[in-house]
């Protein structure tokens, strides 16, 4: 399908591996000029190799987006090797999970750096050009657990819905510019992060049961929805969150 957005520059951090990096592979397929970061370079770099195989420009940044000193050296790096991005893809490892009686001070700030600053200085950083520009897509992947609470998953419960706060009431300060913001929530999806989180057979299980598709998301299932919200055609789709989840949310119980 032609999404219109042949030629223009797309950052996509976390793009090594998972929902990201599949993200990056339905955007290389639209023609668009890629920058793709995480902080491991050696996958970074296979990633980057890979996705030339669609015959477009790709370069590969080395960078911690959880702190302001990785965000900004990141942007000067993509705008110095490709220009401006056109449009953004925001996402990053999960916080680690933890009780909400028990995670300390020290695990709170640190989700919040990651999660939601993360997501904050990235639009910050990108949003003025795309202003000038007339033209601008943002997308965060966040998680179903901003509809849905998981269990001891208290930072990203917490500083996801954040995110969607904040993607909101940026969508309402920049629509009438060409910049749609917008909000991708994958449910469980078959990546490294879901084997972290549910290693063991039994877990797995049990989390299958209560998926009413009664199987995992593919990352490119959760991709679709990124890239057609970073589409020509998503013009008028913004401050919204598409649930890429499998009827979890809403279920019928
Ligand atoms: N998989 C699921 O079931 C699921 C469900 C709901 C929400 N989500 C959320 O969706 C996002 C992507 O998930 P995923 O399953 O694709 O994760 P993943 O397979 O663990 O991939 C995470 C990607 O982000 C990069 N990354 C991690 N921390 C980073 C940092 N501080 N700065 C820059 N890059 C960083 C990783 O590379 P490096 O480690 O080399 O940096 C990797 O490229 C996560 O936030 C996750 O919590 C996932």
């Amino acid at each position: 399908m032609d999404l219109k957005i042949e030629g223009r520059i797309a950052l996509v951090t976390g793009g090594s591996k998972g929902i990201g990096l599949a993200v990056a592979e339905g955007l290389a397929r639209e023609g668009v000029r890629l920058v793709v970061s995480a902080r491991g370079a050696e996958a970074l770099e296979a990633a980057a190799e890979d996705l030339r195989r669609h015959g477009g420009e790709v370069h590969a940044v080395v960078a911690d987006v959880s702190t302001a000193r990785g965000v900004r050296s990141l942007l000067d790096a993509a705008r110095e090797r490709v220009g401006p991005p056109d449009v953004l893809v925001s996402n990053a490892g999960g916080p680690p999970p933890g009780r909400p009686s028990a995670l300390d001070d020290g695990a709170w700030a640190k989700g919040f750096e990651l999660t939601l600053m993360s997501a904050v200085r990235l639009a910050r950083g990108v949003v003025g050009s795309m202003r000038e520009r007339g033209w601008g897509r943002i997308v965060n992947v966040t998680s179903l657990s901003v509809r849905q609470p998981v269990l001891d998953l208290t930072l990203s419960n917490a500083f996801r819905s954040g995110v969607t706060a904040f993607a909101r009431t940026l969508a309402n300060e920049v629509a009438g510019e060409g910049v749609t913001v917008n909000n991708v929530a994958p449910g469980y999806t078959a990546t490294a992060r879901l084997e972290e989180l549910f290693s063991d057979d039994y877990a797995r299980a049990r989390l299958l049961a209560t998926i009413p598709a009664k199987r995992f998301a593919t990352p490119d299932e959760v991709a679709a929805a990124a890239v057609f919200l970073c589409s020509q055609g998503a013009a008028y789709v913004t401050g919204q969150t598409i649930l890429v989840d499998g009827g979890v949310v809403g279920s019928v119980t």
